[in-house]
């Protein structure tokens, strides 16, 4: 990044589907088209961004209806001429109200725009503290720009375009809003990139797919990157990460990405898996196909970095992506194999699906060997968290309590969850080996605990890092919808993170 701070656009070609860049309204402002108000129940419905003719009629509607703001539900006043439908939606009382909620709103406008052919639409957020931050803003305004995504690379639009989005900043909030828009701007960036390339299916995301994306990107954005294939990988002394892609005739491959000159040294670390069929522990047949989207964790690190390079933050940032494709075949590896990672620890593989902490360790190891002063590592990596926590939240484990309390504040801000978990010595034990140093599976329980304790194995050397453990997070599974598919979760808890922490420092 040089002396001065240098910045990136994207240019809207270099992403499949560009975000949307929500336009700041006047009040009064009027469109054509939807526009959602959202309301707590404790404060009149913001009204300002209406005509004075259709908030004289919302105005009407909502005392004859006795209408309240309460959750979930929602009120719709058309205007005589029908070109501009006002949908009022409740969001319960403001004591309740955090980005998860103000999150489920947009997702219904998202639904509600959708259904209606609506090209464009006004956000009217509520006077309200979490909206009424930079950071809070921010969030508002990216959710808003993303409204219009869609992954539609190998279909016909699945919907009609929402043309325009105009946000209408709280009273007094203008200029706070104006001043969100780069961020936010950024971020959705970041969050289209890391959806576009995980929603790639496998056949065509390869891992050398994947390192030619994570290389078009360097050339964007003036990283420098360097990507190693089975013969370095050997020469690197990557014994897991070739094991875990030895089953594939599309062969692993190792990203490393580094920009800036200046600034903290900080890693971030993204499991790249472009198909987990399981290996030789091949997985059940129901839903398969969803671990095209494995790769997740590599995708939010790309997205990310594309975010603070078009930010230009002070900040020395390197990225390790291991991508492999695990796959069962004649030459796959296969469960009592034992072997010896870049660290010299050796390893039993005793399930051959427990393949993501394999290519992990050797990433790992290299990062920690260039001596960070932070690192954060993203995965796809358990079941067991999805178990734990749902489609809500990610999984957070750091030994390092500082480090934990500005990630928690960091996702919170963005709108993503995480909820932290336990490093206890005891998941440790459930690793020892037999015939190795450790074993890749650990007892019946807590599996996302054991692979948190084996992973941080491979962090010995470093004295602040997370694990983010985002297999409930990183897509919206089931039926074709508007939020079907990949998330890009991550990106902007590790955007939000930086921030602050270089505020701070
Ligand atoms: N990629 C999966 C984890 C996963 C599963 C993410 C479902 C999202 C949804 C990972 O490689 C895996 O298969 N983990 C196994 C580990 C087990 C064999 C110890 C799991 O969680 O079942
Ligand atoms: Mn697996
Ligand atoms: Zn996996």
């Amino acid at each position: 990044m040089g002396g001065a701070a240098r910045c990136y656009t994207a240019s809207p070609e270099e992403t499949l589907s560009g975000p949307l860049r929500p336009v700041i309204a006047e009040q009064g402002a009027l469109t054509r088209g939807l526009v959602a108000i959202g309301c707590v129940e404790d404060a009149p419905p913001p009204l300002g961004g209406l005509s004075p003719e259709l908030a004289r009629l919302a105005g009407q509607v909502v005392e004859s209806r006795g209408w309240t703001g309460k959750t979930e539900r929602q009120l719709t006043v058309s205007a005589s001429d029908g070109a501009v439908t006002v949908v009022l939606y409740g969001l319960g009382p403001s004591r309740e109200l955090e980005h998860p909620r103000v999150k489920r709103w947009l997702d219904r406008v998202a639904g509600d725009c959708a259904a209606a052919e609506a090209p464009e639409l006004l956000v009217v957020p509520p006077v309200h503290r979490v909206l009424g931050t930079p950071a809070g803003a921010a969030t508002l305004l990216r959710q808003v720009a993303l409204l219009g995504y869609a992954f539609d690379e190998y279909r016909k639009p699945s919907r009609p375009a929402l043309r325009r989005v105009r946000v209408l900043p709280p009273v007094r909030g203008e200029g706070v809003y104006r001043g969100a828009r780069k961020t936010a701007a950024a971020v959705a960036r970041g969050i289209t990139l890391a959806r576009d390339l995980a929603n790639t299916p496998g056949n065509r995301a390869t891992p050398a797919w994947i390192a030619g994306r994570a290389r078009a990107l360097a050339r964007r954005i003036g990283a420098r990157a360097q990507v190693h294939g089975p013969r370095e990988l050997a020469r690197l002394r990557m014994a897991a990460l070739l094991a875990v892609g030895r089953g594939s005739a599309n062969t692993p491959r190792l990203v490393r990405l580094e920009i800036g000159t200046h600034g903290p040294a900080v890693a971030l670390v993204g499991k790249g898996v472009t198909f987990d069929s399981g290996g030789i522990s091949l997985k059940p047949g129901p839903a398969m196909d969803e671990m095209k989207y494995d790769k997740a964790g590599a995708c939010a690190v790309l997205g990310a970095v594309q975010a603070v390079a078009e930010l230009g933050l002070p900040v020395r940032l390197r990225a390790y992506l291991p991508l492999a494709e695990n796959m069962p075949g004649g030459r796959a590896f296969r469960p009592g194999d034992v072997v010896t990672t870049r660290s010299g620890k050796t390893v039993e593989v005793l399930n051959t699906d427990a393949e993501g902490r394999l290519i992990l360790a050797d990433a790992l190891t290299l990062a920690v060997e260039e001596g960070p002063e932070a690192l954060v590592e993203l995965s796809t990596l358990t079941g067991a968290t999805v178990v734990a926590l749902g489609h809500h939240g990610a999984a957070l484990y750091s030994p390092d309590d500082g480090l934990a309390r500005t990630l928690l504040r960091a996702a919170e801000d963005g709108g993503e969850r995480l909820w932290r978990m336990p490093l206890w010595p005891e998941f440790r034990e459930e690793i020892e080996g037999r015939h190795a140093d450790l074993r890749n599976l650990g007892g019946k329980w807590g599996g996302a605990n054991t692979a948190a304790a084996f992973l941080a194995e491979f962090m010995e050397g470093c004295e602040s890092w997370a694990h983010l453990d985002v297999a409930g997070t990183a897509w919206h599974p089931g039926e074709p919808g508007p939020l079907f598919g990949a998330t890009g979760f991550g990106v902007a808890t590790i955007v939000n993170w930086l921030l602050a922490t270089l505020d701070a420092g």
